[in-house]
Formats: structure tokens, C-alpha cells, sequence
């Protein structure tokens, strides 16, 4: 799994969608080699297409999407892999995920089989789950037949996760960082600025690179701007010193979570 993502989340329905191929091209274009997609986006037409159409070859792509919290019986789930497929016009993803846990109360054993099931059809290389609490990560492990292999949960310096950090380490999984940027909230953070400024960097990249330097963690910012998506490409060319990793960590506060959906967010660890 590359260490930086593509984001393709967007809010809304597929009315303003024309177009949206181009903005994942760009991002292919500048060498972004993972792209996360979801069935409630609706850009994986959009991705899809783009994949094909930049010649860049398939396995050299590692491509995530999700099945969203209304599908999460078993056959509504399996109908939904299927669509996402048909949607992206590929054989398969790298990455399937739960998107949110169940708000209806559909039994997790039942989700986990079908999750399994797209991965022993050769749906999906790797099955993972996002929004989970620990206690549902724990449980969603026990109950797979398959290795769950990722956890994807909101993660900036606003937003301490600490001990969702912990526990994937613990279980050796990889967690990537949605909403990476704070939506945007971060762009304008005063710390934040003052060491992009010592470090020559913009205050995205000096976002990112925090992300970057700990262990398990893989941000997936998202721009529609070409400009953009370099900016966010190009942080593997310097390091933030320990002082610097902890005044970025000093951010967090208690109103921090930008993603929290009433009547399906879980218990946040
Ligand atoms: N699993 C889940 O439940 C879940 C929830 C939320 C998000 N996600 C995933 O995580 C991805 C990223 O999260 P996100 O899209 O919510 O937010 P984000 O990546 O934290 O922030 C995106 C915002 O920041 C702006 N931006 C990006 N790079 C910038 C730069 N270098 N300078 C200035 N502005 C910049 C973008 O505007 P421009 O486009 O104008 O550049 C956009 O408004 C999503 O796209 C989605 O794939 C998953």
C-alpha cells in the first residue's frame, strides 16, 4: 500500500461530476499511485476511467473502495461489490472496505462473511473496515474469515488518536488518514505556518509529513487542482525534527473530529 493516497471524497449527489475524470487523471499523471474511492462518491466512474485511460498499468495501482453503511447485509453487500465494479469497469480492487459501522443493528458476523466472500471471489486483493471503534476493530478480526488488513479513520493534528494509533500497531495493520488536511482547517493554523516557514514548505506539506513520520499512518489528501496535487506529491524531501512532531501533535483539542454523522458514528476511542 503506497504511503500517500489520492482522496476522491466528495459531499453531494453525481450532479456536478462531468469533469471529475480529469482531476484523477492529473493526480495519476503526477505519480499518485493509490486512489481512494467510495460507492457513496460517486467518482468511481470517474476513476475507473481515468485508470484505464493513463496507460499506467493496472497492477502498478493500488485502488480502494467501500461499501457504504445502508448495504451491510449480506446479499445487499455482495449486490453492492458488484455495482462498484460495474461502476469502475475493473475485475477488482486492492482494497474493499466497510465505510461506516452499522447504524441498523445487522449483525457484524454477517457483514465479515460477505466481506470475506468479495475477497475469496477475487473482488478485492485486501478487506478492511473504516469509522470502526478498537472494541469493533477487535471484534470485526475475530469474526472475519479473512485477514482484516486496514483501518481507515479520520487522522490530523487536530484530532488526537492516540490510542487507535496503539491498537493498530499492536495488530500490525496499517491506518490510513482520511480528512488529512483538516478538510482545509489546517491550512490556515498558525504553528502550522510558522514551521512551514523555518522549513521553506507550504503549510500542507508540513501537514502531511507529520502524517508521514509515524509508523502505520498513510494520508490520503484530496485537490482538484493540479498546483495542488504536486504540492501534496512532493513532501518526501525533507523531515520534521522531534521538537517540530510535537508542537504539530500539541494541536489537538477535544472539537477536533471533523467527520461525526449522527446515529452512526461509534463510540470514539
Ligand atoms: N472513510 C470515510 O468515512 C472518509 C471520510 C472523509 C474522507 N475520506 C477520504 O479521505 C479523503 C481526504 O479527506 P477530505 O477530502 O475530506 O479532506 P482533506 O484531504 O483533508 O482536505 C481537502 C480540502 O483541502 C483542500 N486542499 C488540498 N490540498 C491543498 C493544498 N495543498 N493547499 C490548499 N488547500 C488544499 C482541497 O481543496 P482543493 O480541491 O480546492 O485543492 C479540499 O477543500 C477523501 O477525499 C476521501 O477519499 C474518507
Amino acid at each position: 500500500m503506497p504511503r500517500l493516497g489520492f482522496g476522491t471524497g466528495r459531499i453531494g449527489d453525481d450532479s456536478d461530476i462531468d469533469g471529475y475524470g480529469e482531476v484523477v487523471a492529473s493526480a495519476l499523471k503526477i505519480g499518485y499511485r493509490h486512489i481512494d474511492t467510495a460507492w457513496k462518491y460517486f467518482t468511481e466512474k470517474a476513476v475507473g476511467d481515468a485508470i484505464r485511460a493513463s496507460g499506467v498499468p493496472r497492477a502498478e495501482i493500488f485502488l480502494t473502495t467501500k461499501v457504504s453503511h445502508e448495504y451491510l447485509r449480506g446479499d445487499d453487500f455482495a449486490r453492492k461489490v458488484d455495482e462498484s465494479l460495474a461502476n469502475l469497469k475493473l475485475d477488482y480492487v486492492d482494497l474493499l472496505l466497510v465505510h461506516w459501522p452499522s447504524p441498523d443493528q445487522v449483525p457484524l458476523a454477517e457483514t465479515m462473511t460477505a466481506l470475506a466472500q468479495a475477497k475469496r471471489q477475487g473482488k478485492t486483493r485486501h478487506i478492511g473496515v473504516a469509522n470502526f471503534n478498537i472494541a469493533m476493530l477487535e471484534e470485526a478480526i475475530r469474526l472475519c474469515p479473512e485477514p482484516i488488513e486496514n483501518l481507515q479513520v479520520e487522522y490530523h493534528p487536530y484530532l488526537d488518536q492516540t490510542k487507535v494509533l496503539a491498537a493498530v500497531r499492536r495488530l500490525n495493520l496499517p491506518m490510513t488518514a482520511y480528512c488529512p488536511l483538516g478538510r482545509g482547517k489546517l491550512l490556515s493554523d498558525p504553528v502550522v505556518a510558522e514551521i512551514a516557514r523555518a522549513k521553506g514548505k507550504t503549510i500542507a506539506q508540513v501537514v502531511l509529513r507529520w502524517h508521514l513520520q509515524q509508523p502505520n499512518v498513510i494520508p490520503i489528501p484530496r485537490s482538484s487542482n493540479p498546483t495542488r496535487q504536486a504540492e501534496n506529491f512532493n513532501v518526501f524531501d525533507f523531515t520534521l525534527s522531534d521538537d517540530e512532531m510535537k508542537r504539530l501533535h500539541a494541536l489537538a483539542r477535544p472539537d477536533g473530529r471533523i467527520a461525526k454523522p449522527a446515529g452512526r458514528s461509534p463510540d470514539w476511542d
